[in-house]
């Protein structure tokens, strides 16, 4: 079999999230977040489960440091929790939490392993949520306000820098659906959280080109690749209909200025007014260095008059994830092929991976279905860099198992494995199976 070898310099990673995997909620001087806040209210998560603990990461980053070492990984991206750094979300430092960051970093540093720093996934100050949250526009200021001081504090040392975490789902599972923090049910309200989430954006990467840092800055947005269910002249516009609204929504404003076309007419359909200078387009368009993007399926569908949107979704028949995932490897080559010709900047894929069943057997993981899962997907990675792709690096979603939002504990996409009761890690088989591609620098074609 032929190996498919990769670019020298591309980065394998491996990625988490502050409030999946840190634990420590109320330690030293963090302040209180909307996921800590959502998560203890009763009935919103599975078996009423939080991160208070979570892998308890918090004190045990350093142990979590050598076995990224160990799998030889070149890159880790984590996130940075808000009130950690500004417990009331602005104002009053903590310098406890930064200190944490710091420990982590030099950790990551000295095992060679490049820091790639989410600046906001999902856990936003509740302190702010209490002045109106995302809702209301001055959020997007304090966020830049506390992205700045992270610029400043790390912005040496720190390579990779992604402003927001898929705005896309905290917008709409978050604001229209209810099933995410903050819990609210207002579909106007999803649009208004997501348009100044990419002010927030925007004014981060304002702030992080007048500071003259020498790193590279992005976002991180959430794709599916779309398919029409058959060729009929409305399920391709259904298709194409699901891409604006579920892949462009919150990239066309950063490279082309302008919502998609079916923003608008959602917002017209319900008499929803939604109004904001038009410069806030200058902001939120302020260059990038690059996409990342979160592949995990596919998405199928196919006109439906009944459904929202005329759109209605259609199950794939192949192999589905623990999560009811379809597997769909091609999907994401089509979408960096996709993403690529239609926006022409580096990409990294900053998360794809699998959730399974795993069990402990004789001390060990088999977890063949996410070895076939992390093949597949790496292997389409390489040939959309052979057909023309400039594709950076690649994190599998995730370093160990973790709090998955809604779904508690109960969904393992680690390539760690952890015993939440002991807080021991053990690699589990596809951590090995990593390992082998970092070394070699490809997978067997
Ligand atoms: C993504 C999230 C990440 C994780 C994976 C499974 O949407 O960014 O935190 O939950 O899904």
């Amino acid at each position: 079999m032929a190996k498919l070898v990769f670019p020298k310099e591309f980065l394998w990673g491996a990625a988490t999230a502050s409030y999946q995997i840190e634990g420590a909620w109320n330690e030293d001087g963090k302040g209180e977040s909307i996921w800590d806040r959502f998560a203890h209210t009763p009935g919103t998560i599975y078996e009423n489960q939080n991160g208070d603990i979570a892998c308890d990461h918090y004190h045990r980053y350093e142990e979590d440091v050598e076995l990224m070492a160990e799998i030889g990984l070149k890159a880790y991206r984590f996130s940075i929790s808000w009130p950690r750094i500004f417990p009331e979300g602005r104002g009053k430092l903590n310098p406890k939490g930064v200190y944490f960051y710091e420990k982590l970093i030099d950790k990551l540093l000295e095992k060679n392993i490049k820091p790639a720093i989410t600046l906001y996934h999902w856990d936003l100050p509740q302190a702010l949520e209490d002045k109106g949250g995302w809702l209301n526009r001055d959020t997007a200021k304090y966020f830049s306000e506390y992205a700045n001081f992270m610029f400043y504090k790390f912005g040496d040392v720190v390579p990779i820098w992604i402003t927001l975490n898929e705005p896309f789902v905290s917008a709409f599972l978050g604001y229209a659906w209810g099933w995410h923090a903050p819990g609210k049910k207002d579909m106007k309200g999803a649009f208004v959280a997501g348009h100044n989430m990419l002010l927030a954006h925007g004014l981060a990467v304002q702030a992080y080109r007048d500071g003259g840092y020498k790193g590279n800055i992005g976002i991180t947005i959430n794709v599916a690749t779309v398919y029409p269910e058959t060729n009929s002249e409305e399920d391709l516009k259904a298709a194409e209909k699901q891409d604006a609204f579920g892949n462009r929504w919150f990239i066309d404003p950063i490279f082309k200025r302008k919502y998609p076309e079916i923003i608008w007419r959602i917002l017209e359909e319900n008499n929803w007014s939604f109004v904001f200078p038009a410069s806030d387009f200058d902001i939120i368009s302020s260059p990038i260095d690059f996409m990342g993007i979160n592949y995990y399926t596919r998405n199928i569908v196919a006109y439906d008059k009944n459904s929202h949107l005329g759109v209605k979704r259609v199950e794939g028949p192949n192999e589905h994830t623990d999560m009811g995932w379809e597997v769909y490897p091609d999907g994401l080559y089509d979408i960096l092929i996709q993403l690529y010709r239609d926006y022409k900047i580096p990409i990294y894929i900053t998360e794809n991976g699998a959730a399974y069943n795993d069990t402990v057997e004789d001390g060990r993981i088999r977890d063949i279905n996410r070895i076939n899962y992390l093949k597949e997907h790496i292997k389409r990675a390489y040939f959309a860099i052979r057909d023309g792709v400039d594709l950076r690096g690649y994190f599998v979603w995730s370093l160990m198992d973790n709090f998955e939002w809604a779904h508690g504990y109960s969904k393992r996409f680690g390539i760690i494995y952890v015993d939440y009761n002991t807080q021991k890690r053990i690699l589990k088989d596809s951590a090995y199976f990593y390992k082998k591609i970092i070394e070699e620098n490809g997978v067997d074609g």
